[in-house]
């Protein structure tokens, strides 16, 4: 597995790929790798010749108040899992290397990018679409893959996509989740064992709300109060946000109808610690 640090030799390795004919997959990351971030390797792998890695901690994605400079960082062991699952390479730049000064330009998508965490994180997703976009260009893939963990950032990719005329295929991968629930994510390693015991409620939260809709309920409100009210039960746990959304406009849904696809999400904080989860409804 090679492992490459400048912009310029990734974008002649990719063109080469390219001219031999091979199908780039490219898997974004920003490391600390977990069986989340293998098993999108692992779809990658099957529907690509030549599967990129990359491990990017982006710092604009971060909030002035955010945990950019504690963000859990393990770059040999994150090697080690990456080849396991068959990488065929890490691109992981420098800071320099990405974001050369002065660096002017924001990449920026409207309107999906103002709710759900996008309303408490201002400025997050600008960074998102602004490192991934950069990443498209530099890694040239056929086909991307990222997580329905993260189910706003894959409408927003989607978006960005579709607005900016990349002809690149955006794969969302189903969320992997620990035995006893909660989502994988690079952040649990901030919880304390009582939060980490107590975290899996969001799992079970949303599991609760979509058999109920699914059983018949219609009225939102009922189960985002029904969500909250089980949350706030939990000791250290503090309510971002509890929304039901259509699933492609992320705008709140006024009545559950078996004709829409609808996406439960929520955002906590386990003491300081920010956890995200959803779930979808009919489709
Ligand atoms: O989902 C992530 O890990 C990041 O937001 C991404 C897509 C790698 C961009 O930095």
């Amino acid at each position: 597995m090679m492992v490459i640090r400048s912009c310029a030799e990734m974008s002649a390795l990719a063109e080469q790929q390219r001219l031999q004919g091979n199908k780039i997959a490219l898997v974004p990351t920003m490391g600390y790798l977990h069986a989340g971030h293998l098993s999108l390797v692992k779809v990658a792998r099957q529907k690509a010749d030549w599967v990129v890695m990359s491990i990017y901690v982006n710092p604009t994605q971060f909030g002035p108040q955010e945990d950019f400079a504690r963000y859990p960082r393990d770059f040999d062991r994150d090697l080690q899992l990456a080849e396991s699952v068959g990488t065929d390479l890490i691109f992981a730049p420098t800071d320099i290397e990405m974001y050369p000064p002065p660096h002017l330009t924001q990449v920026v998508v409207d309107k999906v990018t103002a709710v759900l965490c996008g309303a408490s994180r201002p400025t997050h997703f600008q960074g998102v679409t602004t490192v991934v976009s950069m990443l498209f260009n530099i890694v040239k893939p056929h086909i991307a893959i990222f997580g329905q963990k993260d189910a706003q950032q894959a409408v927003v990719i989607r978006r960005m996509v579709a607005d900016l005329h990349y002809d690149i295929q955006i794969i969302v991968s189903p969320i992997v989740r620990e035995p006893d629930g909660l989502a994988m994510s690079s952040r649990n390693r901030y919880l304390t064992a009582t939060q980490r015991k107590n975290a899996p409620v969001l799992y079970r939260a949303l599991q609760k709300a979509k058999a109920r809709i699914e059983g018949g309920e219609n009225d939102p409100s009922a189960v985002q109060e029904e969500i909250r009210r089980t949350l706030t039960s939990v000791d250290e746990m503090r309510i971002d946000y509890v929304q039901i959304v259509d699933g492609e406009t992320l705008q709140p849904v006024e009545k559950l109808d078996k004709e829409q696809n609808i996406l439960l999400a929520v955002a906590v904080f386990l003491g300081n610690t920010r956890l995200i989860d959803n779930a979808i409804v009919y489709t």
